[in-house]
């Protein structure tokens, strides 16, 4: 009666990982129970994740081919594209978030365009937002419910909102990934979308973990751009961020428990060391009490598991 926070199974999104083929199942090695799914399999775990009253599931694409370009990112054709549809169709209730992004898409593995040759790492932000304008314009025409772009590149929110009111998608809400930190976090997701950079890191377009009040000036511009809701990232070790964020805007958070995250519970659990049920059960309760309104999560299908 007295309790102030519950986790519930509405609060849940959880992430996918879909490449190419027919019946591939493969299993990231830094990340137990995380699988590289094919849009079959993609299929048949939207359905499972819908039937244990999980309402989202957030979409990653590792393509078969990388170049300049990112062009597996925006082609129609696309694996995120091609994975939407699909699972649009056999579970149309279960929301599609799609992450828009560069990074599993160019040879480089960077989140934006880079000068050809160009190995400083350094992105070129607005040719950049022409191609997270095209990939959210063909994700949004592929069914996807809601674009999350993850790049942090500046203007990004402002320049997908136009991209798409002005081919009449009006009514799709943007998730911005608006503090995201350079985070060692991110490791084992790296192994699972395969997008690595192959030079250079995110910190030219990632925030500094230092810095607590940047967070607050990026929310604002993605406010002002006109995000829906706002996320940050990633979440364990910014529980701080969460709450600062979380006074200074009447958006929807959202809290990213990454993968790194998730990969120290389970080896700890793996070993016997950790009560992996409570363990998490605490975690995801402190992400509450911390702010978040929705929290994406590897743990969700355990979670609502547990929880019912
Ligand atoms: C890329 C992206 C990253 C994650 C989601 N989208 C990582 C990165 O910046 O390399 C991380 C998710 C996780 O670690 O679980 N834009
Ligand atoms: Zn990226």
């Amino acid at each position: 009666m007295v309790q102030e926070h519950q986790v519930t199974q509405a609060d849940l999104i959880y992430p996918l990982f879909a490449v190419p083929g027919q019946q591939v199942a493969r299993e990231v090695s830094s990340m137990p129970g995380v699988y590289q799914l094919s849009v079959d399999k993609i299929v048949e775990e939207a359905r499972e994740v819908y039937d244990l009253g999980i309402p989202a599931i957030i979409l990653f694409g590792i393509p078969t081919d990388k170049d300049g370009e990112a062009t597996g990112a925006w082609h129609d054709c696309g694996i995120v594209q091609t994975a939407t549809t699909a699972v649009k169709q056999a579970v149309p209730d279960l929301l599609v978030i799609v992450d828009t992004c560069l990074c599993e898409y160019t040879a480089h593995g960077h989140c934006g365009y880079l000068e050809l040759g160009d190995l400083s790492g350094r992105v070129l932000n607005d040719p950049t937002l022409e191609l997270l304008k095209k990939t959210a314009l063909s994700q949004v025409r592929a069914g996807a419910d809601v674009i999350a772009p993850s790049g942090m590149m500046d203007g990004f929110v402002q320049a997908i909102r136009s991209g798409l009111d002005e081919q009449g998608f009006t009514d799709t809400p943007i998730l911005s990934y608006a503090a995201k930190y350079a985070s060692a976090y991110y490791g084992p997701f790296r192994d699972a979308a395969e997008s690595a950079p192959q030079f250079g890191d995110r910190r030219t377009y990632q925030m500094d973990p230092a810095n607590g009040t940047e967070a607050l000036k990026e929310i604002a511009l993605d406010m002002a751009e006109g995000a829906d809701m706002l996320m940050v990232k990633p979440a364990l070790a910014y529980m701080d961020i969460i709450w600062r964020v979380k006074q200074a805007t009447q958006l929807p958070v959202a809290a990213y428990n990454v993968s790194g995250e998730y990969a120290m519970v389970k080896a700890a659990a793996l070993n016997g060391w950790i009560d992996e049920q409570r363990v998490v059960m605490e975690t995801m309760t402190g992400f509450k009490r911390a702010g978040a309104d929705l929290i994406l999560t590897y743990h969700a299908k355990d979670v609502a598991r547990w929880l019912a």
